[in-house]
C-alpha cells in the first residue's frame, strides 16, 4: 500500500498502523509478554511501519513493551504515543486529565524512558484538558519539538474548533478519533476541518471495538466479565443484539468479495480519502496478516451505500459519557 503523509509533517506512513493497547487491558487479559513480541515483529514483517501506544495504557507497561519488541529496530518505525490521562497507580482509577506544561513535559521524560527511545515521533494530547486552554498545551508541545524530543504533534478527540485553536500555535500532524462504520460522528465537524487544516485522521477502533469483525456471537458470551467494552453502551444489553444484528450485511457484502467483514470495515475507513489512516488493534498475528490485506479491496458504490445505510441504523452513543470526547 502507497504511504501517507503524517499532516504537514516529515513523517508518513503504511495507511494502516498497529493499535497496541490491547496486549496491555481493556480488552481482556493481556497478551503472555513473548506473545505480543512476536506479534509486534511479525508485524514489522507484515510491513506495519506504525505503532500506536498510550502513556495511560497499562500504565507505561504498553509502552515498555514497545520499547523491548522495536530495540534495534526504531529506525524504521513510526512509534506514537500520548499523554494526558492521570491515573492511580495503586488501583488504575481515571485520577483526570492534565495537558499543563508541567505535565506534558514530565510525561513526555517518563514515555521516552519506557519506550527506550529518544524521539517519540507523534505525541498525542490523550484527551482535552478542560482546564487548560490549548495554547498553553500546544505552546508546551512546540518546545519539546524544538527541543528534539518529539517530532510531530498530534490530538486525540479534540473538537474542530479546538484543532483550529491549536494548528494557530504550531501544525497538529494528527488529529486520532474513534471512526468507523458505526462511529461517524466526526464527520459533523471534526473530519471538515482535519481536510481543511492538512491534519491527518487516525481512525482508532475501525473495527467497532471488534464489533465489526463479525466475531461476537449475540448472547456476547465471547466477552470476559473485566472486559471494558462490558460498560460500552454499543456492547449494553440494550443494544448489543441490535448492533450485531448490523453486521450481517458486513459479512454478505465481504462473502462477494472473498473477503473478512474486518476487512471490509477497515477498506471503507481507507476508502474515505488519503487523509485518513487506521490503526485496528489486534494480539494475533492471524488477524494482522488479513487486516493488512485490507488496502487491496475496492468497495463499489452498492457496497457503500449499504455499509452507509447500516452505519445509520448503529444504537447507543460511542462512549457511556460523550463530554470527553470531541472537545
Ligand atoms: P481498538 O482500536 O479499540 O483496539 P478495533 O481495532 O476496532 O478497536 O478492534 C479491536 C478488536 O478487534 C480486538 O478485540 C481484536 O481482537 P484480537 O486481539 O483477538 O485480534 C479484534 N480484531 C482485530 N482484527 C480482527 C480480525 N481480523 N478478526 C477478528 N477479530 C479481530
Amino acid at each position: 500500500m502507497q504511504k501517507r503523509p503524517l499532516g504537514k509533517s516529515t513523517l508518513s506512513v503504511n495507511p494502516i498502523g498497529l493499535g497496541c493497547m490491547g496486549f496491555s487491558e481493556f480488552y481482556g487479559a493481556p497478551s503472555p509478554q513473548d506473545e505480543a513480541i512476536a506479534t509486534i515483529h511479525a508485524a514489522l514483517d507484515l510491513g506495519v511501519d506504525h505503532f500506536d501506544t498510550a502513556e495511560m495504557y497499562g500504565m507505561g507497561a504498553n509502552e515498555k513493551l514497545l520499547g523491548k519488541a522495536l530495540k534495534g529496530k526504531r529506525e524504521t518505525v513510526v512509534i506514537a504515543t500520548k499523554f494526558g490521562i492521570g491515573r492511580d497507580p495503586k488501583t488504575g482509577a481515571v485520577t483526570g486529565l492534565d495537558g499543563s506544561r508541567a505535565a506534558l513535559i514530565r510525561s513526555c521524560e517518563k514515555s521516552l524512558k519506557a519506550l527506550d527511545t529518544d524521539v517519540i515521533d507523534l505525541y498525542y494530547q490523550h484527551r482535552m484538558d478542560p482546564a487548560t486552554p490549548i495554547e498553553e498545551t500546544m505552546e508546551a508541545l512546540a518546545e519539546l519539538v524544538q527541543a528534539g524530543k518529539i517530532k510531530a504533534i498530534g490530538l486525540s478527540e479534540c473538537s474542530a474548533d479546538t484543532l483550529r485553536r491549536a494548528c494557530a500555535i504550531h501544525p497538529v500532524a494528527a488529529v486520532q478519533s474513534e471512526y468507523s462504520l458505526f462511529s461517524r460522528d466526526i464527520e459533523q465537524s471534526v473530519i471538515p476541518a482535519c481536510i481543511e487544516l492538512g491534519v491527518t485522521l487516525t481512525a482508532y477502533s475501525p473495527l467497532g471495538r471488534g464489533m465489526l469483525t463479525g466475531r461476537y456471537s449475540a448472547d456476547k458470551k465471547d466477552l470476559e466479565a473485566t472486559d471494558y467494552r462490558q460498560t460500552n453502551p454499543r456492547f449494553s444489553a440494550e443494544n448489543y443484539a441490535a448492533n450485531i444484528a448490523l453486521v450481517d450485511e458486513v459479512k454478505a457484502i465481504a462473502k462477494r468479495h472473498n473477503a473478512h467483514p474486518a476487512q471490509i470495515a477497515l477498506a471503507w475507513v481507507l476508502a474515505q480519502g488519503p487523509h485518513v489512516i487506521a490503526i485496528p488493534g489486534t494480539t494475533k498475528i492471524s488477524n494482522l496478516r488479513s487486516n493488512m490485506q485490507a488496502g487491496d479491496i475496492v468497495l463499489d458504490e452498492a457496497d457503500k451505500k449499504a455499509l452507509l445505510a447500516l452505519s445509520e441504523k448503529v444504537k447507543g452513543d460511542r462512549y457511556a459519557d460523550m463530554r470527553a470526547v470531541n472537545r
